[in-house]
């Protein structure tokens, strides 16, 4: 059995699968965000333990024989959160989340410090860890100067589990201190933001063992000795859950923040677009994403707003619209990355009558975030990433018509696979696999269904799409 731990932004999945990688038992915890001031967002690093551990039992409980055979487990994450810990690995703040924009002056002095470009990959962005940090340094000395240790919220994680500092290349590549080239922490990176190797955890693949479960969790959780795998950020995760490995795999997520993601072979940073270029979680791979902050998350917003659930705002769109909504929603809720860098951006509606209701914002919502995953898309294209189909991942892809809306905004042909949204948790629970030798971990997924553009559709959001273009300079 292999058990694979997904610590998402709005809750915690658990997911135990057998040696035929068949679900056997799922659990999950929510999660709570603070944002204490605008632009702001923090989650206290306990939480993340506490639902880490309601989600395991939950597994064991409702597969208490298959448990005990536990063989390894894996762990995926929200990437970019800073967790700053004293010499006692005590947390000394909240973490710093990937969706907080505090760190934009930040991100000017450290691009001015060292060349993160080159060496990172990635244009400094306020969501990446390096910035937060020089935030802290600047804004919070006494809590810069008592920092030991800066770990990702997956790694933390992993420290409780293990007992050990570790990190793995994927997660590690969006701190903005990897040597994404050369996958090993850069000293020069470090020394921008007045660290050292010493504040690091120490570094495994993903696909490799990053230390053995803590003695009094296996005898609490009545099991032998267990292996911890390196893990994944949970876009590398996503990709392993359907088994994407090889150069060109693409695939659109559809969570809090949507992605649009694809493997390489080699290191192709493309700056100028604001595409992130980072390591995958298997050896001697890399991957390319345009990132949004916002994309089931704008839908959670407008759901609390009107006191639906997101699924009732959906059902109220027939799964291939006839044409746009008469309103234009610009996503940026929480700023954006993907291609605009633009920490402080605001979401906006555009276009609102007397007459428009519920219906026409959810749609405008589902297509506001599909003409910014189509931004991506363009971006990545501009640094020769050309895509012409992607399969689909997270929770928002239950969603037909946000599928339908997608593919005619993208052009991409999405394929739905047999395996469900469960992407991040089912490739931890694959990288588990990996770590004990398992060659065969990450299978392809079958295809429940391929969504192409409708040209109809397609045709009557090329305006819309200009427009979208045109009106976020201007605001
Ligand atoms: C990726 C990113 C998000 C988080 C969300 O760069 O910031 O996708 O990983 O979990």
């Amino acid at each position: 059995m292999f058990l694979g731990l997904d610590l998402g932004t709005s809750g915690v999945k658990a997911l135990l699968i057998n040696e035929a990688q068949v679900v056997v038992a799922q659990g999950s915890s929510p999660l709570s965000l603070q944002r204490p001031r605008p632009n702001w967002a923090e989650q206290d690093p306990q939480s993340w333990i506490n639902a880490a551990s309601l989600a395991i039992a939950q597994v064991r409980a409702s597969a208490p024989n298959e448990f005990r055979s536990l063989q390894a487990i894996g762990l995926s994450g929200q990437m970019h959160g800073a967790t700053l810990l004293d010499g006692s690995d005590k947390p000394l703040r909240p973490a710093i989340l990937w969706n907080d924009g505090r760190a934009d002056a930040e991100c000017d002095i450290l691009e001015r410090r060292a060349d993160f470009r080159d060496i990172a990959g990635n244009v400094v962005m306020a969501g990446f860890t390096a910035p937060k940090l020089e935030w802290v340094r600047r804004n919070e000395p006494e809590i810069f100067k008592e920092t030991r240790k800066v770990l990702l919220p997956k790694d933390y994680l992993n420290l409780w589990l293990t007992g050990r500092h570790m990190s793995e290349m994927s997660d590690a590549a969006g701190t903005l201190w990897l040597d994404v080239a050369k996958r090993g922490w850069s000293d020069d990176l470090l020394a921008a933001t007045g660290l050292t190797r010493d504040h690091m955890p120490d570094l495994v693949e993903g696909s490799e063992q990053a230390g053995m479960l803590r003695a009094e969790l296996a005898a609490e959780w009545g099991v032998q000795s267990v292996s911890v795998a390196g893990g994944a950020g949970d876009n590398a995760a996503t990709a392993c859950g359907l088994g994407m490995t090889s150069p060109g795999d693409a695939f659109v997520s559809i969570g809090t923040s949507g992605v649009l993601f694809t493997v390489s072979d080699h290191f192709a940073p493309n700056t100028q677009n604001a595409v992130h270029s980072f390591c995958h979680a298997i050896p001697d791979t890399w991957h390319q994403m345009g990132v949004i902050l916002s994309a089931a998350d704008s839908l959670n917003w407008l759901a609390q707003l009107t006191g639906k659930t997101p699924s009732a705002l959906t059902d109220l769109i027939d799964d291939v619209p006839h044409k746009p909504s008469p309103i234009t929603f610009l996503p940026y809720l929480s700023g954006e990355r993907t291609p605009h860098n633009a920490p402080n951006a605001s979401g906006s509606f555009l276009g609102l009558k007397r007459d428009h209701g519920a219906m026409e914002m959810a749609q405008a919502v589902l297509e506001g975030v599909a003409f910014a995953l189509n931004d991506c898309r363009v971006a990545m294209a501009k640094g020769s990433a050309e895509l012409s189909s992607a399969w689909v991942a997270g929770g928002g892809s239950k969603s037909k018509a946000w599928l339908n809306i997608i593919a005619a905004a993208t052009g991409l042909t999405l394929k739905i696979p047999e395996t469900g949204a469960q992407g991040a948790a089912l490739g931890a629970a694959r990288l588990a696999m990996a770590s004990v030798g398992r060659t065969d971990a990450f299978l392809s997924p079958g295809m429940s269904e391929a969504i192409a553009s409708n040209q109809e559709l397609a045709d009557a959001y090329i305006e819309r799409i200009e427009y979208f273009r045109s009106v976020y300079p201007k605001l």
